[in-house]
């Protein structure tokens, strides 16, 4: 039976440390402060939005929410944006994804200033990250880097492989692995033996959006499973491993809830002071 890596408790740790941070700023007279912007009312969007915003409130972080409805235009999302670019009381500035069809996603990523683009989305700080230098990293994946280190685990040397190829997730994740000398291997939808490679890695990262996707005969014993799932069935949350048989074999496994989720918030709040305190590009 492996061991379950305590994504909540490992958060909170995190958190605490922020908290520290923010009241060293707030004696210099500077509020971190975050705004999040939502288009639409998508009902998954909401509660991360809700999440994010809570999780600010308890590090004394100041955080706006714009509600933009479903018929906003790219423009008035853009004006929107230009306005907080310029606003110096705003630190960080997220867009929540996804965005109404209408909307050119890339375009208004691209329209954050790169030194508040706390989700790391922008092509420059893709850029700085592929080339390892200090930047925005995004934060599901910055979360699971963290939580392997957190949990003392070597990832230099290990064979990573990487179920999904998403912006948000997959392409990221694999190559914040390399930066940490992991060998990494992508699999992903038009792949056709992916099983010949989960059984040979150290480290399986599952971000397909597939519920129990991975199984226990494709994954080697001992091996570390990240599962990055969140999949809402009848029967409640799942991730994208089938957890108990996996968790029989793995030599450690992050559950959902519980796992991946809260780290994402809680490096979305390092990010946030990152910003605060001003990344230099
Ligand atoms: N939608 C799903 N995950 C994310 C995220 O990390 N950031 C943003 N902005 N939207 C998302």
């Amino acid at each position: 039976m492996g061991k379950i890596i305590d994504g909540k408790t490992l958060a909170k740790n995190i958190r605490e440390e922020i908290k520290v941070e923010v009241l060293s700023l707030k004696e210099k007279g500077i509020t971190p402060c975050l705004v999040v912007i939502l288009v639409g009312n998508d009902p998954a969007s909401e509660v991360y939005v809700n999440s994010k915003m809570r999780c600010c409130h308890e590090l004394g972080i100041i955080s706006e929410q714009f509600k933009l409805s479903e018929t906003t235009t790219e423009s008035e999302l853009l004006a929107k944006i230009e306005q907080l670019n310029q606003d110096p009381s705003v630190h960080g500035i997220l867009v929540q994804l996804p965005l109404p069809k209408h909307i050119n996603k890339q375009k208004v990523i691209e329209s954050i200033n790169p030194l508040k683009d706390v989700d790391g989305f922008h092509p420059i700080n893709i850029g700085r990250m592929m080339t390892g230098q200090d930047t925005f990293l995004p934060c599901t994946p910055f979360g699971i880097i963290r939580m392997l280190k957190d949990s003392g685990l070597e990832i230099s040397g290990k064979y990573a492989v990487v179920l999904g190829r998403s912006e948000i997730v997959g392409k990221p994740i694999g190559q914040l692995l390399l930066n940490e000398n992991a060998t990494v291997t992508y699999c992903h939808s038009k792949t056709t033996n992916t099983a010949d490679f989960t059984r040979l890695a150290d480290i399986i990262i599952v971000a397909v959006g597939m519920a129990k996707y991975l199984k226990a005969d494709q994954v080697k014993p001992g091996a570390i499973i990240i599962d990055v799932g969140i999949n809402r069935l009848e029967a409640g949350l799942v991730g994208d491993v089938d957890f108990t048989p996996v968790s029989e074999v793995a030599s450690y496994i992050s559950p959902v809830p519980g796992g991946v989720g809260p780290m994402t918030i809680a490096m979305l709040m390092f990010n946030t002071i990152k910003a605060t305190k001003g990344l230099t590009l």
